[in-house]
C-alpha cells in the first residue's frame, strides 16, 4: 500500500481552489492508501501573520477538512507544530539542500518581492516541505499544480541524501494531482487563494456565496447582454463544470455562445450548484463546532499516530549520519 502525505496551510480558508485541486483527492484516497495529513501552521508563519488568530485559524482549518470529509478512522490528521521532529529533520535536510536550488523556487521569488527584509524561513520553506513529506517515507503527494516546483526540489533533496548517507533510505515521492490542479480565482487572473481575496471558501453561507460570484469576471467580450461570448474564455464556464451536470454545462455553453442569456443568469445557476454542493459539509462543522473537545480528540490521536512513526525515522537518520545516540548517555528522548 502507498503511503500519502499532504500537507495545508491554516493561513487561508478551505476554499474551492485548495478543496478541488487538492482535498477532494486526499478523501479519495483516504480510501485505499495509509494516508498522514498536516495543518502546516510552521510553514503559515514564514510569511505576514497575526499571532492572536493563528490558533483559531488552525482550528477552522481542522473543522474543515474533517467537514470536507477527511476520517480520522481512514487517515492520521495532525497539526506540524505537534510533531517536533519536523523542524529537527528540515534543518539536517538543510545540510545537504543547494541554497541555489532554493533561491530558484518560484513562490520563493513571488513572496520575497513582497517583504523588504526577506526571512530566511521563506527560503527555507520547501524543506520543511521535504521533511514533512520524507518523516512518513511517502511515495505520493497528493497537491494543486503551485506545489510541482518544490516536489521537484523534495525529489532531488531526497537523491543527494540517500547517496551521502544511505541507498534507497527515502523513497523520491511523486506528485499525484486531480484534474483540477488549478483553480482560477474570482477574478479570472490568478489562482485562487486566500491572500488574493478571490475565493469562495466551501463553508460560506449561500447569501455570501452568492454575493461573491456576482460580481465575478466572465469573459469581457460580453460587454452587453446581447454580445454572445465564449466560455474557453471564461471562469465562471469553468467552475460550472465543477459543479453542474453535463446538460446544464452543454446548456450554459450554448446560452453564453448565442447570447441566450446574460452573465448573472448563468452565475445564478452555479451559485445554486455552489450551495448545494457544499451543504452536507456546511452540516458537518456546524456539529464540529459545537464540540470543539471532538476536534482537539482527532488532533491529539492523530499526533500521537505521526510522533509514532516521525520518532523512528528520525532516529534512523540521526543513526545514519552518525550523531551520538542520546540513549548511549542515557538521556530520553
Ligand atoms: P496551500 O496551503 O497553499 O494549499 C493547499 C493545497 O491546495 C492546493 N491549492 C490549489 N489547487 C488548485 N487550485 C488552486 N487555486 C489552489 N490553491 C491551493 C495546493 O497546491 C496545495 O496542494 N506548501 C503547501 C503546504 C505543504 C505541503 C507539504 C503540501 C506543506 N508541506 C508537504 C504537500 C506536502 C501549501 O502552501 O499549500
Amino acid at each position: 500500500m502507498a503511503r500519502v502525505f499532504s500537507g495545508i496551510q491554516p493561513s487561508g480558508e478551505l476554499h474551492i481552489g485548495n478543496y478541488l485541486g487538492a482535498v477532494r483527492n486526499w478523501v479519495a484516497l483516504q480510501e485505499r492508501h495509509e494516508c498522514f495529513f498536516s495543518i502546516v501552521d510552521y510553514h503559515a508563519i514564514t510569511q505576514s501573520y497575526e499571532p492572536a488568530q493563528l490558533e483559531a485559524q488552525t482550528f477552522d482549518m481542522a473543522v474543515g477538512l474533517l467537514a470536507a470529509g477527511i476520517d480520522p478512522e481512514r487517515c492520521v490528521l495532525f497539526v506540524q507544530s505537534h510533531v517536533p521532529e519536523h523542524t529537527e529533520l528540515a534543518w539536517v535536510l538543510t545540510t545537504v539542500t543547494p541554497l541555489g536550488e532554493l533561491e530558484r523556487m518560484t513562490q520563493f521569488k513571488d513572496k520575497s518581492q513582497l517583504q523588504e527584509s526577506v526571512p530566511a524561513g521563506l527560503l527555507n520553506y520547501p524543506v520543511l516541505q521535504a521533511a514533512d513529506i520524507l518523516l512518513y517515507k511517502a511515495d505520493l503527494v497528493p497537491v494543486g499544480q503551485d506545489q510541482e516546483q518544490h516536489l521537484e526540489l523534495v525529489r532531488e533533496i531526497v537523491r543527494k541524501w540517500n547517496r551521502r548517507f544511505g541507498a534507497g533510505f527515502f523513497p523520491e515521492p511523486q506528485v499525484h494531482h486531480t484534474e483540477a490542479k488549478r483553480i482560477v480565482g474570482l477574478d479570472g487572473q490568478a489562482k485562487m487563494s486566500k491572500s488574493l481575496n478571490n475565493t469562495i471558501g466551501i463553508l460560506d453561507d449561500p447569501e455570501r456565496i452568492w454575493q461573491l460570484l456576482r460580481p465575478a469576471m466572465t469573459d469581457p467580450a460580453r460587454v452587453r447582454r446581447i454580445d454572445p461570448g465564449d466560455p474557453a474564455k471564461c471562469n465562471v464556464f469553468s467552475l460550472h463544470q465543477y459543479f453542474s451536470p453535463a446538460d446544464t454545462v452543454d446548456h450554459v455553453a450554448d446560452s453564453c455562445r448565442g447570447a441566450k442569456w446574460g452573465c448573472l443568469d448563468c452565475k445564478r445557476v452555479l451559485a445554486d450548484n455552489i450551495i448545494a454542493a457544499f451543504v452536507p459539509m456546511r452540516e458537518r462543522a456546524a456539529e464540529l463546532r459545537a464540540h470543539p473537545e471532538r476536534v482537539h480528540e482527532i488532533l491529539r490521536s492523530g499526533a500521537e499516530r505521526a510522533r509514532a512513526v516521525a520518532a523512528e525515522t528520525m532516529a534512523a537518520v540521526r543513526a545514519a549520519m552518525g550523531l551520538l545516540p542520546a540513549e548511549k548517555v542515557a538521556l530520553r528522548r
